[in-house]
């Protein structure tokens, strides 16, 4: 099997050190806008990953210090031409952030920079946040006569409530990361975010593989339920970590006051 760091992209770069692997969104001049080239190869490498079993923690990030991704790209707008060609770019954008959310490994954005408009929606689509301590977050799309329409105005307001959702979409300001942090739009703020980023992961790769996912589905599902139906899912999620062989041995390790050692099975 192609080893995910020897994939030939031209805008985005897979590094994997062990079971940690690093999206870097790789278009610095143009501060990582997403254009359909770069989507494209998101959506390639995210299936690649999914693939490969080695991997237990996705980090995704932006190449330079200045940006993590300044949004989708402006200059490809000029080609939407219809009512139809707007709504096949958002679904476009908003299938590779599905792709993202909808991974069974937790994945970190690691926002380095600027991260407004798509390049927001893709931190979204991530399960956990971090922030550099320069960071920029909003949606500006406003002010290009646009909305959000890669999953920004679905998934911020149920991250942070309607109530702020729309205080950033409607104002179109920027967000610094110690507001993001204070609003719950990010989960940690760190002078260099993918560094952090890396220790969050060690912390979530202690843990039993089939759980994360499990966690990950249950939360994912419930918040498109009502409570009765999400708790159902809930223990359906349970029932189903109860039948892995990491389920006995985490409660094995834990009686025996010893460290588990999880298999992912
Ligand atoms: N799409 C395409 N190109 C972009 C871009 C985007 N979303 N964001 C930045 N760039 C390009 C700029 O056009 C510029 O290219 P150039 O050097 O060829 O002129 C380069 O990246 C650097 O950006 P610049 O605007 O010169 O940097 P800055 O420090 O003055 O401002 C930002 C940084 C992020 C505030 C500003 O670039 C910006 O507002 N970008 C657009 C953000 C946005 O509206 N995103 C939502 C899109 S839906």
């Amino acid at each position: 099997m192609t080893q995910l760091d020897e994939l030939d992209f031209n805008t985005v770069q897979i590094d994997q050190h062990g079971p940690i692997a690093v999206l870097t969104i790789n278009r610095p001049k143009a501060l990582n806008a997403l254009n359909a080239e770069t989507l494209g190869e998101i959506a390639q490498a995210v299936d690649m990953i999914i693939e490969d079993a080695e991997v237990g923690v996705l980090i995704i990030t932006g190449a330079g210090d200045r940006a993590f991704v300044a949004g989708a790209d402006i200059a490809e707008f000029k080609q939407v031409q219809s009512v139809y060609d707007g709504r096949e770019l958002a679904l476009s954008g908003q299938d590779v952030m599905s792709r993202i959310a909808t991974l069974p490994i937790p994945v970190i954005a690691a926002v380095n920079g600027y991260a407004l408009g798509g390049g927001l929606e893709l931190a979204l689509a991530c399960d956990i946040r971090v922030a550099s301590t320069g960071a920029r977050l909003g949606l500006p799309e406003v002010t290009l006569g646009l909305l959000p329409g890669f999953g920004g105005t679905q998934r911020l307001s149920r991250l942070i409530g309607a109530g702020r959702a729309l205080d950033l979409m409607l104002t179109a300001r920027q967000v610094r990361a110690d507001e993001a942090l204070a609003m719950g739009l990010v989960n940690y703020v760190a002078d260099d975010a993918l560094m952090k980023a890396r220790e969050v992961a060690e912390v979530i790769l202690k843990n039993a593989p089939i759980a994360l996912s499990l966690v990950k589905e249950a939360v994912r599902r419930g918040l498109d339920s009502g409570l009765d139906a999400g708790l159902e899912i809930e223990a359906d999620m349970f029932g189903l970590a109860t039948a892995t062989k990491d389920f006995q041995e985490g409660v094995d390790a834990f009686l025996n006051k010893r460290p588990a050692a999880f298999q992912g099975e």
